[in-house]
């Protein structure tokens, strides 16, 4: 194969316009070619879904020491499975996921699912509400609070230390500068604040304290846990919940198909994550030289890999920009893949499959009126979804 010149673009994937268009200007560097240099980045961005998922198969070659677009964060976030590679990844890892197991999972979904449809009885009585605010944001802060068992009230503070901290991995844009102070609150709350001991008994949290304390893991081990838990699991979660509340309004006919057979739950959940990809872009660095398509990426090259243009990739996806829940692509790039495919989707696909299914059995029809974004580097969340014209089930 003959290697080309590099084609190069002037975006910044991180400015203003690019999170407020960016499933369009993901299409224009899908369609310019399979890897594009940016310069506004010093980023090599891969946009296509075969090479995407190639180099997510391949962690040895796509270090994830530079998840992050900055330094600085990459350093902090080292002690973490989402920026670490193996073999240290693996133990990082296990804890983790004992803790998120499908065995774990199983034990808290029917309270979880209990939860979500008292919520839900609750807004469909009230009839007009933010969608933001009083679904999307409430249910997983509450569910994720229980988890690691917080006893006091952090309500106030969990939200802006999620998006703080996912601002930060991106760049040290004027975004990423004013997150610092929170992000730090956050750190100082799970690795110097937060006691083990006062976590609520039989919680993850607990749990994990218990494994420190055993000497199964070291004690900086459970707080960055914790951080990953609090960290992770907050503004993805709330992020696809406004996300689903948008697309099925918006497609009425695709709510109609989901209140007939709520078994498309699950189904209906992994077209949004195609659809509308919540964590557009992660970052990796090369620890080779690599070739993809013709261009080759220099040993050393900060990447970013597209999972949100991978999603809409045509050479995948038939029509993809069509949401449609019976599609159930199973092999979307919502999650990831491969090793650092998401390891709280366990927790994350009960959550919002409790509140779908709950949504779907006590809603006939609604709308969305206003809608409102919020800009942060790495999330592409709503800030507030005017839910109207609501019609109970059953009416
Ligand atoms: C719908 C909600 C969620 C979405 C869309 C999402 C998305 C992702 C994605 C795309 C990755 C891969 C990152 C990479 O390739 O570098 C990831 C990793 C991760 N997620 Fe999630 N996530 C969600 C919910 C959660 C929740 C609820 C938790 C925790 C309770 C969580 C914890 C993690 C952790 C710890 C990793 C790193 C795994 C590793 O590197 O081994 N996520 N997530």
């Amino acid at each position: 194969m003959t290697v080309a010149v590099p084609a190069t673009s002037t975006i910044d994937l991180f400015s203003d316009d690019v999170l407020r268009n960016t499933e369009a200007v993901f299409a224009e560097l899908r369609e310019l070619a399979p890897v594009v240099y940016l310069p506004a980045n010093d980023s090599w961005v891969v946009t296509r879904y075969e090479d995407i998922r190639d180099a997510l198969g391949d962690p040895a070659t796509f270090s994830s020491r530079a998840v992050a677009f900055n330094e600085q964060m990459n350093e902090i976030l080292s002690g973490t499975s989402l920026a670490s590679d193996p073999p240290q990844h693996g133990d990082l890892r296990a804890v983790l996921t004992d803790n998120l197991s499908p065995r774990a999972m199983r034990k808290m979904k029917a309270g979880i699912y209990e939860k979500a449809d008292e919520l839900v009885r609750e807004l469909v009585e009230r009839g007009s509400f933010d969608g933001m605010a009083d679904m999307a944001v409430h249910f997983p802060v509450s569910i994720v609070l229980d988890l690691i068992g917080v006893q006091g009230d952090l309500r106030e503070r969990i939200l802006p230390w999620g998006e703080a901290a996912f601002n930060l991995l991106g760049p040290m844009n004027q975004r990423a500068q004013e997150s610092l102070p929170i992000a730090g609150e956050l750190f100082h709350w799970t690795h110097e604040e937060m006691r083990g001991e006062d976590l609520a008994e039989g919680s993850i949290g607990r749990n994990i304290w218990e494994a420190a304390e055993r000497g199964d893991i070291s004690h900086e081990s459970f707080g960055y846990i914790v951080h990953q838990i609090l960290a992770a699991g907050m503004d993805t979660t709330i992020t696809t919940i406004g996300n689903a509340l948008v697309l099925l309004a918006r497609n009425p006919e695709q709510f109609e198909k989901l209140r007939q057979d709520p078994k498309l739950v699950p189904a209906a959940l992994t077209e949004v994550l195609r659809v509308k990809t919540p964590t557009p872009a992660f970052g990796r660095r090369t620890t080779r030289d690599v070739e993809i398509g013709g261009t080759v990426i220099p040993e050393g090259a900060q990447v970013a890999l597209l999972y949100g243009s991978g999603n809409l990739d045509p050479r995948k996806f038939e029509n993809p920009e069509t949401f449609d829940i019976s599609r159930n692509a199973v092999d979307h790039l919502g999650f990831g893949y491969g090793i650092h495919a998401c390891a709280g989707q366990g927790l994350a696909k009960l959550e919002i499959h409790g509140l779908l299914e709950a949504w779907a059995t006590r809603v006939k029809s609604y709308r969305v009126g206003e809608v409102v974004q919020r800009l942060n580097n790495f999330t592409r969340p709503y800030d507030s979804i005017e839910i109207t014209d609501l019609v109970p089930a059953g009416e």
